[in-house]
């Protein structure tokens, strides 16, 4: 049975399984903590070459969430401690930023979490180091159309499963594994909160989509087996086979005719390459 509760600007938010309906107040919330989050990966855009460690762009997120008023929320989060995730190649979530330098030819995935006001702004894309190889551009645009097919169905009368069908479908055409064991999730005052957001489905199932809602679509494509394993830094999620893995984020809002994508790029970064 799915549970919704009306939150107002004087309510205490806490995971504790409903599926929170936000009013106005929580809409105008999101977009700032959003806004941030695409404004952090714009400017991601231009240190991403060759030679650069993933410690230096955490860095550059730690430093511009923190001049703009924020705290990353990953900091500190289930012991985890840097200010974003970096996933490169076969990695496929939660990379762990380091001393490790990028070399031509990689993709990498960014992913932050400003927490502006109590508002938690989660967005990822994917970034091109150098040169890249025509299979990985291929799934990395792939991937992108993957999110903005799971944004398409998301609007109320639809379900969850809605959602993970248009990704699966448009994944699977392509011969791509859609991950399983991480998904999207509820996010507004919580970091992680119900619903599940599965990356695959049937039409029609899981729970109904209603205004208010506020929710990340963020899946993860492999070009091969849909398996993953984590790493024993109690992290680093890789494909099994280690094949090529891609994955773009966007915090959205479902409302009476659609939703709003919180986390839109300001600066039309949308997908790579960005310049
Ligand atoms: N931002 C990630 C997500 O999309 C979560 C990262 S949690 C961390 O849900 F602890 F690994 F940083
Ligand atoms: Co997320
Ligand atoms: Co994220």
């Amino acid at each position: 049975m799915t549970e919704y509760q009306t939150i107002t600007a004087a309510d205490t938010v806490t995971r504790d399984g409903a599926i929170k309906l936000y009013d106005a107040d929580g809409f105008a919330g999101m977009r700032k903590a959003g806004r941030l989050a695409a404004e952090i990966l714009d400017a991601l855009a231009p240190h991403v070459v060759p030679g650069v460690t993933t410690a230096e762009l955490d860095d550059i997120v730690a430093g511009m969430t923190r001049t703009a008023g924020a705290v990353p929320a990953t900091l500190g989060y289930r012991g985890y401690t840097h200010s974003s995730c970096i996933s490169i190649n076969h990695v496929v979530c939660h990379g762990i930023p380091s001393a490790k330098t990028l070399k031509d030819g990689d993709i990498i995935n960014v992913d932050v979490t400003p927490l502006l006001d109590g508002w938690h702004g989660d967005s990822s894309r994917m970034y091109l180091v150098g040169d890249v190889g025509v299979k990985a551009r291929r799934l990395v645009d792939i991937t992108y159309e993957c999110l903005m097919l799971g944004i398409d169905a998301a609007r109320p009368g639809n379900h969850m499963g809605d959602i993970g069908h248009a990704i699966q479908a448009h994944a699977e055409k392509h011969r791509y594994g859609v991950v399983r064991d991480v998904g999207g999730h509820g996010v507004g005052r919580v970091f992680h909160d119900a619903p599940e957001v599965v990356h695959l489905g049937r039409p029609g199932t899981g729970p109904e989509l209603k205004p208010g809602m506020i929710f990340t679509i963020e899946p993860m494509i492999n070009i091969g087996r849909p398996d993953v394993k984590v790493l024993d830094d109690g992290w680093t999620a890789v494909t099994r086979d280690r094949s090529l893995s891609a994955q773009f984020e966007h915090s959205i809002g479902i409302t009476d005719d659609g939703c709003e994508i919180f986390t839109a790029s300001p600066a039309g970064r949308h997908r790579p390459p960005y310049f």
